[in-house]
């Protein structure tokens, strides 16, 4: 528009000046006045003309860069989201955005005890999971360092935070790579009439690797962070299968977005589930070995292929029901040198099992839930024991007193499948009798500093 304006006055002008000097040539004649007033409208006009001449290059030029700039911007710009992305810096996502990607939150992949997942697509073709957190409000600041801490942690095993939502009073959102293959107790579990997700029967082959692949996962979280971080939520539930069966460790460094009760909350529910270490039941404190023990916990149910924890006997009558408990059946067939038998007999159908493989898997798997914490190996150490790179010593009788605890009381699931209340109630038990500081240890432990 200035441009046009410009031109607009000069050609005015140039008008004006030869107007100038034809009423000079009338009225003045051929003298001295109208020479010098001809000359100077004349190198008046070549002035004007020179100005738009410049003025018109210069404007080609800027125009030029400009344009120049503004495809370097696009090319910075793309650089720099595919940096982001690379380096794992989470991405700040409208809830529009990801009430589009999930289609209004309509494919739900899961249900947890404080959130709900479900399946989306980015506008850029990527397949994500959409993690609904409900429940207590947190500071934006604190919610985005979290989100941060999580997204700087970086494995193949793990699984990776694409970007993060929070809506003011409302629920918070993680979103997370889609890992195709679902939830390991898809594959380990007997499949259940109502359940239309990924799942099967997996060899003995790939369930060895996955005990491998969680365990490099979890050493690299308890020895190779930055700052240490503590899962405290190890179960089938929460390793994820990939397209070629690779696990993939999800959750971790959620209990750092749980506030002070909600943690607690997750702390009971994880016991009833039979992943609980013995010493957050005694109020001895947690550290990387109560993630060990839910592992060795994780490995027994893979071996076996069913829960650790599980109703027998007839169940319409309650004088009759019993609860059986694997690691201690597992302890007592290996003293009987029985190993085989509990291998989960799919499997001993198919044939095909290596039984040192069996006899390795078994035996951390007892060493990891030893009840004394200091006997239980480094997880750094059983990857070492998997792999074939170190020995493995005949792991120590346990007394396995939650085993005790178990047969306290039992309740229904919501899944339809009864359990063991005992550690609940024992877990509540010790939550309540412990002093505050045991809870802001467990915060602190769950991301300690070097
Ligand atoms: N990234 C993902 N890709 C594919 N499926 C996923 C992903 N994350 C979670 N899921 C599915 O959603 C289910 C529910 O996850 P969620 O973490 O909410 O619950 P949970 O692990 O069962 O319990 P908790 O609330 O104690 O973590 C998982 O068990 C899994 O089947
Ligand atoms: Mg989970």
């Amino acid at each position: 528009m200035e441009d046009k304006k410009a031109k607009i006055i000069a050609v005015l002008s140039v008008v004006a000046l030869i107007i100038v000097i034809v009423l000079a040539r009338v009225y003045l004649g051929l003298t001295k006045t109208f020479s010098l007033i001809a000359g100077a409208d004349v190198a008046a006009i070549f002035a004007v003309i020179i100005y738009v001449i410049i003025r018109q290059r210069f404007n080609r030029r800027r125009m030029l860069l400009e344009r120049q700039m503004v495809s370097e911007g696009r090319e910075l710009r793309i650089e720099y989201s595919f940096l982001r992305k690379v380096a794992g810096v989470p991405t700040k996502f409208q809830f529009k955005e990801l009430a589009e990607a999930t289609d209004d939150f309509r494919l739900l992949l899961g249900q947890g005890a404080s959130a709900c997942v479900f399946k989306g697509v980015l506008t850029d073709g990527t397949n994500v999971a959409v993690k609904r957190i409900e429940g207590e409000e947190h500071g934006e600041k604190e919610f985005k360092s979290e989100v941060a801490a999580i997204a700087s942690v970086q494995h193949v095993n793990l699984v990776r935070l694409i970007g993060y939502c929070r809506v003011p009073l409302g629920p918070r959102y993680l979103v997370y790579e889609f890992i195709k293959n679902g939830s390991l107790d898809h594959w380990i579990f007997p499949k259940r009439e109502s359940q239309n997700r990924p799942g099967g029967c997996l060899s003995w082959h790939l369930r060895y690797r996955v005990a491998i692949d969680v365990a490099k996962a979890l050493s690299y979280l308890h020895h190779d962070c930055r700052s240490r971080i503590l899962h405290l939520d190890v179960k089938p539930e929460n390793i994820l299968l990939d397209e070629n069966h690779r696990a993939i460790v999800a959750d971790f460094g959620l209990s750092k977005l749980m506030g002070r009760d909600e943690s607690r909350v997750v702390t009971t529910i994880r016991g009833t589930k039979g992943y609980l270490a013995p010493e957050w039941l005694l109020g001895h404190g947690i550290s990387e070995k109560s993630d060990i023990y839910s592992y060795g916990m994780v490995l027994l149910e893979l071996i076996g292929g069913r829960r650790n924890v599980r109703l027998i006997g007839n169940c319409n009558d309650k004088s009759k029901k019993k609860w059986e408990y694997f690691p201690k059946i597992v302890n007592m067939k290996v003293r009987e040198g029985k190993l085989m038998e509990v291998v989960d007999h799919r499997l001993i159908d198919g044939g095909g099992i290596d039984e040192r493989e069996v006899r390795r898997l078994v035996f951390v798997a007892l060493w990891c839930i030893q009840e004394k914490a200091r006997l239980r190996p480094s997880m750094a150490r059983v990857v070492e024991m998997l792999e074939g790179r170190a020995d493995i010593d005949d792991p120590p009788d346990t007394q396995m007193i939650i085993v005790d605890l178990l047969s306290i009381d039992e309740e229904p699931e919501d899944d339809g499948h009864e359990r063991p209340n005992g550690i609940a109630l024992a877990a509540r038990h010790v939550d309540s009798t412990l002093p505050s500081t045991s809870t802001c240890s467990y915060a602190i432990s769950v991301l300690s500093g070097r």
